[in-house]
């Protein structure tokens, strides 16, 4: 049986899942392969390292389209006054809220079998939720009056999508003149969140080519970056994957 997207990502797997890949310490991730942890840390590496190489004039409004359940956008916080924070999820929008409020939040993650590991995770210091505004909502169809922003952040979405050309087809109206976007994804197209026909990587230059081909004439590509990551499915197992960063600005 499929399981589709709505699915997976209100599942408690998902959620376990997501909660330590964003807020487990990479000893937490990867306890049998200290080698393989320069791939932990994904949420906040796909904001430190771009933004290492973007010149931000302005910081006042950024926004994290597919944020899960939320590291990237309280790092994006660290820079920006006013942080807007979608996902599609009502779990992943209900944990990213109480982690923000809590500070802390304790999962069970996958172990071997029926067995699993109890853990406490934090939103790390120096963090804040002030910034940092949570909401459920469609990356597809977004509500009009979200305004424009400094920096978009989407990472690792637009291979979830079902429909990612309308998505991308709104971020002239999101991003300021002058402004930034961050487009992160290994570029995994699967029927089960994306119809066939919908899929990025066809045409010339694969997916980075049809990304160039429809941010233009609005956007102009900065630079790319290889951003690896890894999610822990059981304690002896784990997804590898490297994302292409894109960095974008907007004309
Ligand atoms: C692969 S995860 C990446 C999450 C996060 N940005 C990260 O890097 O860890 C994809 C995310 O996109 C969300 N998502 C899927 N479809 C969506 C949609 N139509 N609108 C907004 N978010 C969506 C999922 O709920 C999930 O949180």
């Amino acid at each position: 049986m499929t399981v589709m997207h709505a699915d997976f990502y209100e599942s408690d797997t998902a959620l376990a899942q997501y909660l330590l890949f964003h807020y487990g310490t990479p000893n937490q991730i990867c306890p049998l392969l200290p080698e393989a942890r320069t791939a932990c840390g994904f949420p906040t590496r796909c904001v430190v390292e771009p933004l290492r190489h973007l010149d931000l004039k302005l910081r006042r409004r950024a926004l994290d389209l597919g944020c899960a359940v939320g590291r990237s956008s309280f790092e994006l916080g660290r820079h920006f006054d006013e942080v807007v924070s979608i996902d599609f999820s009502a779990r992943f929008i209900a944990a990213a809220r109480h982690i923000g409020a809590h500070r802390t939040v304790t999962v069970r993650v996958p172990r071997e079998g029926d067995a699993s590991d109890e853990f406490r995770l934090e939103l790390p210091d120096g963090l804040r939720a002030g910034p940092v505004r949570f909401e459920q909502g469609d990356a597809c169809n977004l509500r009009d009056d979200l305004g424009a922003f400094d920096l978009v952040l989407m990472a690792n979405l637009i291979d979830r999508l079902p429909d990612p050309a309308r998505c991308l087809a709104r971020l002239p109206g999101l991003v300021s003149p002058g402004g930034w976007l961050i487009v992160t994804s290994p570029y995994t197209w699967l029927d089960e969140y994306t119809p066939r026909e919908k899929w990025l990587s066809h045409g010339e230059g694969g997916t980075l080519g049809t990304l160039k081909r429809n941010l233009s004439p609005h956007f102009i590509l900065h630079r790319t970056l290889d951003l690896p990551f890894l999610i822990r499915e059981h304690h002896r197992k784990y997804q590898l994957s490297v994302a292409e960063a894109s960095l974008w600005q907007r004309l």
